[in-house]
């Protein structure tokens, strides 16, 4: 039956396809009878949060009846003396997420382009949705962010271009190189968003560091996040940085309270432990090796990733590998919804963890 308020939904939003969420781990615990998880289907951190986030939190529960700051005053002090800008050059929103789509809405309309590569991250595609913009997905190439080809698709219409350094999921970077040539030719009134989620995890000399190109760039956004290395993700925590006019229609449209207590309190004492962030980032690292070695000699075709995340491929046997890997407890990420079929995207976790997803598919190879 067609309910009279059908017809009032506007277009672009009845296009957009549900969000389907996996089931909670306990019901699939519950559903195959299994005595461990391992969920590495998020790009999560392994070790959790920093112990100085999880006492500041606790010291702070008192206040739970109270609304956050709305400006964040204190985190915001701290972001920006930690990044060496201003702080009202950084905006805080409901993790990433919520500012990579609030651009969308400040910039771009239907009859506009919002310009992003293939496999690059969903959002941008969705956030052009959304605003009823037209979505240019620009090949890859290999699986990485071709910048000349999305150079190239710039056209009058174009409003923004969103780039993943690293990108999720393909794990790719471009180069200092490659971006310099890129964002030097971009036309300025052009937005051009940045999205650095994976940045703590980079070790690599040729990558381009976003904010240092802040100042020369008034039309460039850098976001980042405190879900990935910070190992905030429940607390939904992301900043933009940039031009002061760009951040200040950020904060006009953003929700009121749109950063929670519990997500300021915590990033403060976050910040402040980059310890906590450096043994993150070696975790990874030896991860990383232990996937790898793996993945070499089971002769598994991979994409080498620069983030916290490796997209493996199974060829023609890929779903039945995720079957598998669901009934043995290891969740982790089928890249269907990416055109990537043939590949699992699978977090780097813990030892015991990542010992698991190895497991169950050495066992299936044989
Ligand atoms: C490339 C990229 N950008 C942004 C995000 C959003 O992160 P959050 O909203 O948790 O800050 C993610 C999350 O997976 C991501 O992979």
């Amino acid at each position: 039956m067609t309910k009279s308020f059908e017809k009032q939904i506007q277009p672009q939003i009845s296009g957009i396809q549900p969000y389907v969420p996996g089931k909670p781990i306990s019901e699939l615990q519950r559903e195959f009878n299994l005595s461990r998880i391992s969920k590495l289907a998020s790009n999560e951190n392994p070790l959790g949060a920093s112990p100085k986030v999880l006492q500041a939190i606790r010291d702070q529960l008192v206040d739970i009846a109270r609304y956050p700051d709305g400006s964040a005053y204190y985190l915001n002090l701290e972001m920006a003396k930690f990044l060496g800008r201003e702080i009202d050059e950084v905006a805080f929103g409901n993790g990433s997420n919520e500012l990579l789509e609030l651009v969308a809405r400040i910039f771009a309309a239907e009859g506009d382009e919002i310009v992003y590569s293939q496999y690059a991250f969903a959002i941008y595609g969705i956030s052009a949705q959304i605003v009823g913009a037209t979505g240019v997905e620009v090949p890859a190439k290999g699986w990485s962010h071709d910048l000349p080809a999305m150079l190239a698709a710039i056209t009058p219409k174009t409003k923004i271009v969103y780039l993943a350094n690293p990108n999720n999921p393909t794990g790719t970077l471009f180069t200092k190189e490659e971006w310099d040539v890129f964002i030097s030719k971009v036309p300025s009134n052009v937005i051009v968003v940045l999205d650095e989620a994976y940045y703590e995890y980079v070790d690599n000399s040729e990558y381009a560091n976003g904010l240092d190109y802040i100042d020369e760039y008034p039309n460039l956004l850098v976001s980042r996040t405190f879900s990935k290395a910070y190992g905030l993700a429940s607390l939904r925590l992301g900043y933009m940085v940039g031009n002061k006019e760009l951040i200040s229609y950020i904060n006009r449209l953003r929700a009121p309270f749109n950063v929670n207590h519990y997500a300021q309190i915590a990033a403060v004492a976050a910040i402040k432990d980059q310890n906590f962030v450096k043994k993150t980032i070696e975790f990874n690292r030896q991860g990383m090796a232990q996937f790898l070695a793996v993945f070499e000699k089971l002769k598994l075709d991979y994409i080498p990733s620069y983030g916290n995340f490796i997209c493996v491929s199974f060829g023609d046997k890929t779903e039945e590998v995720n079957k598998a890997l669901l009934e043995k407890g290891v969740i982790v990420r089928p890249m269907g919804g990416y055109d990537m079929a043939e590949y699992l995207r699978v977090s780097i976790g813990s030892s015991t963890e990542n010992q698991h997803f190895i497991n169950v598919v050495t066992s299936l190879m044989k």
